[in-house]
């Protein structure tokens, strides 16, 4: 049966007569910002442990770390320092007893000159992994984004377009049919689905579910006071889609394909 959250934003709220479906343990996470101080997300290690702990109780027990690799933002963000990082605060989860496993990688965000960046700076990729996670914000679609997604496809890097619900842009199925003709992967964001990043990222991920247009869904985990909406997306895309299915994106598509673990 499917709730009224199914059709329209709202939460799902416990329900003793109907209650959530169980959760298969091992998702891992492959887009959050838990690296606490190095961009908008997470800022002490007391808010990344809160995160982890929420993130367990639905059966993440790991997540790629993607600190956003933006030069003109955050620009001491890049490879080296991401893998010094995440080693970092993988030795303070296991200081404090949380057993959960970090990887390294980014999300890098295109922009108008992001090839020169790239020939110069090591591409972000997805625990050593060929796959790169981007973004980008623009109002239209420009011609040296189809040149950055080329760059890396010639380089056999193979690229995760991040939350591209979240992109106001018009003919936006077009442009997504062109790159997943590239071979471009999509990642979905949980948190579209609860209607709280607005109508327009709700709507553009119930399509995209419905079309089967998503390789993986994510968190884009950033602090603990937004992470509860981003579960609850969880919970709405378990309940109102192939649960078997978002489990596949979560746990075994990330784990075979991203880190290359079998089973
Ligand atoms: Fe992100």
């Amino acid at each position: 049966m499917l709730h009224q959250f199914c059709s329209s934003a709202s939460r799902p709220e416990p329900d003793p007569q109907n209650p959530l479906p169980p959760h298969r343990v091992g998702r891992i996470d492959i887009h959050c910002h838990l690296i606490p101080g190095v961009d908008d997300g997470c800022k002490t290690p007391e808010q990344t442990c809160e995160c982890i702990r929420q993130l367990q109780r639905v059966g993440y027990t790991g997540s790629i770390c993607t600190p956003h690799i933006w030069p003109d933002l955050f620009p001491d963000n890049d490879m080296p320092r991401i893998r010094q990082w995440t080693a970092q605060l993988q030795k303070h989860l296991d200081h404090v007893g949380l057993d959960y496993q970090l990887w390294p990688g980014g999300e890098l965000r295109l922009f108008d000159g992001v090839i020169d960046w790239l020939e110069e700076n090591e591409p972000p990729t997805l625990a050593g992994s060929r796959f790169v996670l981007l973004d980008f914000w623009e109002s239209q679609w420009s011609r040296w984004i189809d040149d950055a997604f080329d760059w890396l496809i010639e380089r056999d890097y193979q690229p995760i377009l991040a939350h591209p619900e979240r992109l106001g842009l018009d003919d936006l199925p077009r442009h997504l049919d062109s790159l997943q003709s590239r071979g471009v992967r999509l990642q979905g964001n949980f948190r579209c689905l609860t209607g709280e990043e607005g109508p327009q990222a709700e709507k553009w991920i119930r399509q995209f579910l419905a079309e089967g247009r998503y390789q993986l869904l994510a968190m884009d985990a950033h602090r603990p006071d937004t992470l509860a909406s981003r579960i609850a997306g969880l919970e709405v895309a378990r309940q109102c889609y192939d649960a078997d299915d978002i489990d596949r994106k979560t746990i075994d598509l990330p784990r075979q394909v991203i880190l290359g673990i079998d089973g």
